[in-house]
C-alpha cells in the first residue's frame, strides 16, 4: 500500500469512527413531565408534609385489611405471620441485643406508617391503595396498638399529632427539623 493509500484508508477509519462516536454519545433524554414525577413523589415527612386530602377510621380500615388480604401475611388482626406482626412489641431497653422493634414500641412517628403502606403494601402489589384506604388503615394499625381510639378520625391534621410511644426514644440529627 502506498503511502498516499494509507492516509486515505487512515481518514476513512476517522472518519468512520466519528461517525461511531456521534452514535455512542451520551443521551441524556429529555426532562421528566410532572405527570410521570407524580407518582414517585411521594415522601411523607415525620411532621406530615406532603399529607394528602382524604381521611378514614379504624372500623374502616378493618374492611380494607380485610378485602386486600394484609392477614395472609401479618395476621388476624396484625397479630403476626410469615411477614410479622403489626402489632406489640414489649419495652425496648439498653441491655437486649436482640430487641423486637414493632410499630408499636419503635417507630417514633406515626405518619411513617402512612407513607410506607402507601408506597409498598400489600407487598405484591404496592401503591394500589387509595389515600382514605391508607388512611384508614393507618388508623387500624394505630388503634390496635391502642394508641388512638376506635372512633378516632385519622387525616392530614390528625395523623402528624399522634404521639407514637417510643417518639422520644431517638436522637435526631437536626432537632430543629423537629
Ligand atoms: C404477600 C405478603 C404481604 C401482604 C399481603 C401484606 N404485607 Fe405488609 N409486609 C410484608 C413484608 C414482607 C413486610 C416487611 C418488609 C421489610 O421489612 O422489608 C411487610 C411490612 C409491613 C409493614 C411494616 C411493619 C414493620 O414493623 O416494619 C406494614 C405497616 C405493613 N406491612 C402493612 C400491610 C398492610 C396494611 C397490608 C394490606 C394492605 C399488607 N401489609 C399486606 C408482606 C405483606
Amino acid at each position: 500500500m502506498s503511502m498516499r493509500e494509507m492516509l486515505a484508508l487512515a481518514t476513512v477509519l476517522m472518519l468512520g469512527l466519528s461517525v461511531a462516536d456521534a452514535a455512542d454519545a451520551p443521551r441524556f433524554g429529555q426532562p421528566i413531565t410532572p405527570a410521570d414525577l407524580a407518582p414517585w413523589d411521594i415522601s411523607i415527612a415525620p411532621d406530615g408534609v406532603g399529607l394528602p386530602p382524604g381521611s378514614g377510621t379504624s372500623a374502616q380500615g378493618a374492611k380494607v385489611y380485610a378485602d386486600h388480604g394484609c392477614a395472609l401475611c401479618h395476621g388476624e388482626k396484625g397479630s403476626g405471620g410469615p411477614s410479622g406482626p403489626l402489632v406489640g412489641g414489649g419495652p425496648l431497653n439498653s441491655t437486649d441485643r436482640e430487641p423486637v422493634k414493632l410499630i408499636g414500641n419503635y417507630w417514633p412517628y406515626a405518619t411513617t406508617i402512612f407513607d410506607y403502606t402507601r408506597r409498598a403494601m400489600p407487598w405484591q402489589q404496592p401503591k394500589t391503595l387509595t389515600d382514605d384506604e391508607v388512611y384508614a388503615l393507618t388508623a387500624y394499625i394505630l388503634a390496635l396498638n391502642k394508641i388512638i381510639g376506635e372512633n378516632d378520625v385519622i387525616n392530614a391534621e390528625t395523623l402528624p399529632k399522634v404521639k407514637m410511644p417510643n417518639r422520644d426514644g431517638f436522637i435526631s440529627k437536626y432537632p430543629d427539623k423537629h
